[in-house]
């Protein structure tokens, strides 16, 4: 009774607290384009990726834009799995890209006794505190028992020439090694998830949608609503929600239902239930634009790498080596001629959503793994991965997998849309590249 008395006041605080939403006047044709780059980023030269994943992968999608007044700079990697935007933050100007707070007049800390501290960050996987000096204190961990600190602040942010005062974002600070991240090309991390933090919320956007090009890895970051029948219908599987917490359901990730396998035309052999959340929530499938390989949990990832590795035999040349696994999780490996430059056709891998359908073809099953040489070939792993190996449990789609799929998030309709197109082709005609 209390809660359902209170509830109302907290939408009425929320609503006076954010004044202006990028995308809250969207009508169907207002939107907004952005250029996404992928970015690599050298082998463990920035440790505060999204890492969901103990290990450090290196290839990220970015956006730039800038944030303060006067304007600086910034790139943020686009994390579909994580909640709250943050900025490196310095208060000297070091030869990093970093946001320096004090440059900027509009920037502002957040108070322990605002209720964007008290009530906004309930969604927050750790709960925001107070610091001495009264300013709302944030934490971000990482799968490698690492974390980063700082204080929740808002500052103006300008994206693709739309000012939003007031934007919140996590000012990091500390945690960060000031020698280890020379190379980063990135400033911070744009959290997309469904938590009442993360910037789609935020800006108030009903959808966002993105494409990955996978002929140059550029694409596009598209927010607010967009038609675009002239490129293909989408077809849409629906958000997954549960009403009880537990204790391993991410609750404001993007969550969809995976009801099958196919290699080839072929469906695996694998009962419906194992890819549905247990009584503690292990199990979830969640669409995150911050990883960059598939995983999937142990007994699914060993029926489709028993599958795909039947189904390449006198294709390619197995790597036989027990000891190699990529990045701690892939472990099926093939040797391929160093001057062969084309792989040969393989079979698809197809993810069957609750109503759409996800192909995995050609380039994008095999990964070449750099410095990796035996004889004369060259080390390839398929590019799925044993989330058993990492100790996640979940199935989490990567987005190396999504290149060459315009993905939609529909988050007013609880639907993400997908639909195989040429994301280079969509790019030229939103005019993103010049
Ligand atoms: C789609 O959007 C464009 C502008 O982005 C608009 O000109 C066009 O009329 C829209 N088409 C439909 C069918 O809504
Ligand atoms: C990370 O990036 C570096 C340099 O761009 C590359 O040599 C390395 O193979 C990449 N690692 C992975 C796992 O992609
Ligand atoms: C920021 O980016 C804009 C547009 O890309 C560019 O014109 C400007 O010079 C950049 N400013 C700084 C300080 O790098
Ligand atoms: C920012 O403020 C700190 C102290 O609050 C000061 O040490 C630093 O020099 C300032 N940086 C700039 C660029 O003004
Ligand atoms: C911050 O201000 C200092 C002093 O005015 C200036 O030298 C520096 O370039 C500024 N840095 C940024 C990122 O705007
Ligand atoms: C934060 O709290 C201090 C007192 O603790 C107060 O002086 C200040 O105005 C508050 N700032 C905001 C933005 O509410
Ligand atoms: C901020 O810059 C100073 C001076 O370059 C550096 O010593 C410090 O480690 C930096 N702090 C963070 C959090 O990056
Ligand atoms: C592939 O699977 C089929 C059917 O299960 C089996 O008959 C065949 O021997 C397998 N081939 C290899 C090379 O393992
Ligand atoms: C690699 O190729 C060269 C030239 O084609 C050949 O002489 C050499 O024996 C090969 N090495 C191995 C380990 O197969
Ligand atoms: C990617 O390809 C598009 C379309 O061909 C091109 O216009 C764009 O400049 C390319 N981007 C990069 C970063 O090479």
């Amino acid at each position: 009774m209390k809660a359902h008395f209170l509830r109302p006041l907290y939408l009425l605080l929320e609503f006076l607290l954010i004044q202006t939403h990028l995308c809250s006047f969207s009508t169907s044709s207002q939107m907004l384009v952005l250029p996404l780059k992928t970015q690599a980023i050298p082998f463990g030269s920035f440790s505060r990726l999204p890492n969901k994943l103990p290990f450090h992968h290196n290839v990220t999608l970015t956006v730039s834009l800038s944030v303060g007044t006067p304007p600086q700079n910034v790139t943020m990697v686009l994390d579909t799995g994580s909640e709250l935007s943050w900025l490196h933050c310095n208060k000297t100007q070091i030869s990093q890209p970093v946001f320096v707070p004090n440059n900027s007049s509009s920037y502002l800390p957040i108070n322990c006794s605002s209720p964007i501290c008290t009530t906004r960050t309930r969604d927050l996987s750790l709960p925001a505190s107070c610091d001495s000096n009264n300013l709302c204190h944030a934490v971000l961990s990482y799968a490698d028992a690492s974390s980063s600190e700082g204080n929740l602040a808002s500052d103006t942010f300008n994206i693709g020439g739309s000012e939003v005062p007031g934007t919140i974002f996590g000012c990091m600070d500390s945690g960060f090694s000031s020698d280890s991240d020379e190379d980063a090309k990135t400033t911070g991390l744009m959290g997309m998830n469904r938590g009442l933090l993360s910037f789609v919320s935020q800006m108030g956007c009903p959808k966002f949608s993105y494409c990955i090009s996978s002929y140059n890895l550029s694409g596009l970051l598209l927010l607010g609503d967009s038609n675009f029948t002239w490129l293909a219908p989408l077809n849409y599987t629906p958000l997954i929600q549960i009403s009880t917490p537990l204790p391993y359901f991410d609750r404001v990730a993007y969550t969809v239902q995976l009801d099958g396998i196919k290699v080839s035309e072929k469906l695996l052999p694998l009962p419906k239930s194992i890819f549905e959340p247990d009584h503690t929530g292990a199990g979830q499938t969640m669409v995150d634009s911050g990883t960059q390989f598939t995983f999937l949990l142990g007994p699914a990832y060993t029926v489709l790498r028993n599958e795909f590795l039947n189904q390449t035999t006198g294709i390619l040349r197995v790597l036989e080596d027990p000891n190699f696994v990529f990045q701690g999780s892939m472990d099926l490996c093939y040797r391929v001629p160093l001057g062969q430059t084309t792989l040969p056709q393989l079979p698809t891998v197809s993810l069957v959503f609750r109503g759409a359908e996800m192909t995995v073809s050609g380039d994008r099953l095999l990964y070449r793994v750099s410095g990796e040489i035996r004889g004369n070939d060259s080390v390839y792993c398929f590019t799925f991965g044993n989330s058993d190996l990492l100790g996640i449990e979940a199935y989490v789609i990567g987005h190396y997998h999504q290149q060459n799929v315009w993905m939609e998030f529909d988050l007013e309709k609880s639907r993400i849309g997908l639909a195989q197109v040429r994301c280079d082709l969509a790019g030229q005609r939103f005019g993103v590249y010049h």
